[in-house]
């Protein structure tokens, strides 16, 4: 922490929510030959200075080291990282402008700053990303950028098939896989589009999101985007993946009004009709893109596997046991691909979706036009 950080949060209340210790002193008796400013940072993969203020930008600029974090910036030997946080004037003044692309220029990555409202009561550029779009920022700096030029196009989540206005059929998938998935993506460089079904997940940063109910929709958002004219600064998707449980059946005499309860002997009688398989939908295009679909299997996952990646026809199917992913954090999934199946051992869906990204990326052939 810098002296004026501990104006805002002590030292005391950062070690207590970290659990870990916090340096603000660059003579810290804690380290053994006294030299803090080198030894902090040499076990670390890359140092973060958030929130970074217009001063303190100023001193990195002109390589100022009067005091620890200033003199541990200088004196790192990995990437440095930081996250500008100052009143809008601040940051549109051209001297925070010229130290900015300095800092640029000496390979520092800057990361934001958001516009909104502001401590000071004013609103405008100068917010601090939140904390979590930090750390996704970065977990992000760290990954090769293997979909560079790509446009992915994902649907994530379950679809919820109305019964009346107030109930429906709807299943388990709580959108977490194909969130991460999106996630990875546009770490790994892509452009995504991410069409969700009803989840309270947040938007991955830099993440195109369509929200859609029904399984209906969901086909018709991913078609609009397929149909889409090419605009400027967008690319044609050239990757789909299918991660959402689509409803098999919706409603077909789903009532406008609430159906009330009657007797036990005259129950509603609900008649279904099939939706619309987006997946199939998508490969059979003369445009298609290159499709990755899912399979939530109960047993068997080889097997069944390669029969859905045929019946789809995809060049890969990624099988997992739905009981055993829905709602979960971890996961594990067996590849299907033209040459046989590939397992992706038991992690957590945030690691499984980047070696997904890998698994795709290697697979892709070279972008058309
Ligand atoms: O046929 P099944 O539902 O098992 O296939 C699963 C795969 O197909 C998933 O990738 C899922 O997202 C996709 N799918 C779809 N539209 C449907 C049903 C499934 O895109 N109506």
């Amino acid at each position: 922490m810098t002296e004026a950080a501990t104006r805002f949060v002590t030292p005391v209340t950062f070690q207590a929510l970290t659990g870990e210790p916090v340096f603000v002193d660059q003579w810290d008796a804690r380290i053994d030959d006294n030299m803090a400013h080198i030894a902090l940072s040499r076990r670390a993969d890359a140092m973060l200075v958030a929130p970074a203020t217009a001063d303190f930008l100023a001193k990195l600029a002109h390589g100022l080291a009067d005091d620890l974090l200033a003199t541990m910036c200088l004196a790192r030997d990995c990437p440095l990282l930081a996250a500008p946080t100052m009143n809008r004037q601040m940051w549109l003044h051209p001297a925070t402008q010229r130290n900015v692309a300095q800092l640029v220029a000496d390979g520092v990555t800057i990361l934001g700053p958001a516009s909104g409202d502001q401590a000071c009561g004013e609103t405008g550029l100068g917010r601090m990303l939140e904390p979590l779009e930090l750390v996704d920022e970065l977990a992000a700096f760290f990954v090769p950028r293997t979909l560079a030029g790509r446009h992915v196009l994902l649907t994530a989540g379950p679809t919820y098939e109305p019964i009346d206005p107030v109930r429906g059929i709807t299943n388990l998938s709580s959108g977490k896989m194909g969130f991460a998935l999106a996630r990875a993506c546009s770490a790994a460089g892509a452009q995504v589009t991410l069409v969700a079904g009803p989840t309270a997940l947040a938007t991955p940063r830099g993440v195109q999101r369509v929200d859609v109910r029904t399984a209906q929709q969901m086909h018709d958002a991913v078609m609009a985007v397929l149909d889409a004219p090419p605009a400027s600064g967008t690319l044609r998707p050239d990757v789909f993946i299918a991660v959402a449980a689509v409803a098999d059946w919706r409603v077909a005499n789903a009532s406008e009004r609430k159906l009330k309860k009657r007797s036990a002997d005259d129950l509603p009688k609900l008649e279904f009709a099939q939706n619309p398989d987006i997946l199939a939908a998508v490969a059979r295009r003369a445009d298609a893109p290159w499709c990755v679909g899912f399979a939530a299997e109960s047993e068997d996952l080889e097997a069944n596997g390669a029969a859905k990646r045929a019946a789809k026809g995809v060049p890969l199917l990624v099988a997992n046991i739905g009981h055993a992913t829905f709602g979960r954090d971890d996961n594990e999934l067996l590849l299907i691909d033209e040459r046989g199946s590939q397992p992706l051992p038991r992690a957590d869906k945030a690691q499984l979706a980047q070696a997904l990204v890998t698994e795709i990326a290697r697979r892709l052939p070279p972008r058309r036009g």
